[in-house]
């Protein structure tokens, strides 16, 4: 009994010691695949999750194709300000946090054609 109490206690430590190192994994790719999150969460229904707004939505509302030269061209301080305080009919999406509008900002760069 003590043994397999002993081994319980071990594999216990072994566990958290996996669930601390996948917890602290996390932030160091994290950038991008949080932002990827919350991109396809709250903004591909109008933009589409290739960024060129095919969706019902973002053809109903004209919306930019996130891949054109001409939002690639676009400031990141006008893109910014568009995801933060809005654009016309871009609601502004004011919970989100700087790093987060940061980081949709850089996933929206990440479709601009490969050329
Ligand atoms: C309800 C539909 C809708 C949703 C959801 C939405 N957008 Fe938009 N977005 C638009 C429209 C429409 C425009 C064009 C605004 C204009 O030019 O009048 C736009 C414009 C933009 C622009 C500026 C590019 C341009 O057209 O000049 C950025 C950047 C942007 N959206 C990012 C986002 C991000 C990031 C999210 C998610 C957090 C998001 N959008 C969610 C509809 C939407």
């Amino acid at each position: 009994m003590q043994k397999a109490n002993r081994w319980i206690g071990r594999l216990a430590g072994v566990a958290a010691g996996l669930v601390v190192s996948v917890f602290l994994g996390v932030p160091a790719k994290a950038d991008n695949s949080a932002a990827e999150a919350t991109y396809k969460a709250k903004c591909a229904l109008c933009h589409g999750p290739d960024g060129k707004g095919e969706t019902a939505t973002g053809k109903t509302m004209k919306v930019k194709d996130f891949t054109s030269e001409e939002v690639q061209k676009t400031s990141d301080a006008d893109l910014t300000d568009a995801i933060s305080k809005g654009k016309g009919k871009m609601p502004a999406y004011k919970t989100l946090t700087p790093e987060q509008v940061k980081g949709l900002l850089g996933y929206i760069r990440s479709f601009a054609k490969k050329s």
